[in-house]
């Protein structure tokens, strides 16, 4: 094991009788945010009216913190409550025609596609899913889904995918977006805290959660949308800033909602500076490679060695004994090591091929992994 590693678990609320070993799902809030949080909370309880007159301007403050954070233009950068709402909001203003082609990877988040299939099913159009093998290279995935690209009317590509922890190459999937004049959506779900200005890569929407690596309290995500789309995306919720001319400003306004997670977001991203993030993350990642070369170990089986693993992500084959045949199975396993092994993990599936999916973050540390090596043989 490494030794160039500490963890910083006291810098978390989290419960230390479970291994937490799913940032990746949910994230999880540092202390500090907790606090200013629960401060920002009790402010509102307090005076319920004065508050709502003091969000416009810190609302705005603390969007245009979580933009330069992530490399944004702050003119085109909106917050939005989740991944989810930014693409559903993109998918919104784009035109696809009656028999028209939507095109994802087969890698897309699985409620992100069900977006997708909402905005076909509305317009008469279709999905086209671009198969993508799980070691595929950044050559070899731009040489997939180039052909898809022409004919597309809109492509909705992944920073970060999900089941299968990789990077893809989006900047020159981008690039050939906008060279063929398609319309192109990243999903950058997982990049704010994983991706160096993860909002940089110049696509017409890109959309990304604090509330994941970002340990952002939870409804924090940012909506970027390039100069020539600003003007005709509108917010997931119809309120008093439907009108307003400015793209972020019309998304500060969400009807009556809590607004406590947006400004407490900026506690998170003080907590991370003050971690050194993310200049820690190779001795973070180093500390994953070998935690999960452990968890391999123990159950027989590997860690697939893809082109890019996401940083602070890896999967590990699930035995061929255990057949995860569909989304049941694959929560019922989550639960049964949650419940058995007392750890929090995410089980995924690729092609038929079923994997625990291990994150780390600055609380975790080598003992988790061992634990988990340690305890899941006699369950799996
Ligand atoms: C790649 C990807 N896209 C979208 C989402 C959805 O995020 P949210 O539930 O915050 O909208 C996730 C969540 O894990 C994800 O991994």
């Amino acid at each position: 094991m490494t030794s160039a590693w500490r963890p910083r678990p006291e810098l978390w609320a989290l419960d230390p009788a479970v291994l937490h070993l799913n940032h990746g799902s949910w994230g999880a809030v540092p202390r500090a945010a907790l606090d200013a949080a629960a401060s920002l909370r009790a402010e509102s309880e307090a005076n319920p009216a004065a508050w709502f007159r003091s969000l416009p301007s810190r609302v705005a403050a603390a969007r245009r913190e979580l933009a330069r954070w992530v490399g944004a233009d702050e003119d085109g950068f909106a917050l939005v409550p989740n991944v989810s709402a930014g693409v559903t909001v993109a998918l919104s203003a784009v035109d696809v025609p009656a028999g028209g082609r939507i095109v994802v990877t087969s890698h897309c988040y699985g409620a992100v596609r069900f977006a997708a299939e909402r905005f076909a099913r509305l317009r008469g159009a279709t999905v086209v899913e671009v198969p993508v093998p799980l070691t595929a290279s950044a050559d070899e995935v731009v040489e997939l889904v180039s052909p898809a690209i022409e004919g597309a009317d809109v492509v909705l590509l992944d920073q970060i995918t999900s089941a299968t922890a990789t990077v893809f190459p989006v900047s020159s999937l981008v690039a050939l977006c906008r060279a063929a004049g398609v319309p192109v959506i990243v999903d950058g779900a997982h990049a704010p805290g994983l991706v160096a200005s993860p909002a940089a890569v110049g696509a017409d929407f890109w959309t990304g959660n604090f509330h994941k690596w970002a340990c952002a309290p939870r409804g924090t995500a940012g909506l970027v949308v390039a100069p020539e789309w600003r003007s005709r995306t509108l917010p997931p919720v119809v309120s008093w800033a439907e009108h307003a001319a400015a793209l972020p400003d019309r998304f500060d306004w969400q009807a009556t909602a809590d607004y406590v997670p947006w400004l407490a977001a900026p506690a998170s991203l003080a907590v991370l500076d003050t971690l050194a993030w993310p200049a820690l993350l190779p001795d973070l990642v180093s500390m994953l490679d070998d935690g999960a070369a452990v968890v391999a170990a123990a159950l027989r089986t590997s860690v697939p060695v893809l082109a890019a693993p996401a940083p602070a992500m890896r999967l590990v084959a699930l035995p061929p004994s255990v057949r995860i045949e569909d989304k049941a199975a694959e929560e019922a396993l989550r639960g049964r090591i949650a419940r058995d092994a007392r750890a929090e993990v995410n089980v995924t599936v690729h092609e038929g091929r079923g994997f625990l999916r291990l994150s780390a973050h600055a609380y975790n540390g080598a003992r988790d992994y061992e634990l988990l090596a340690a305890r899941l043989p006699a369950l799996l």
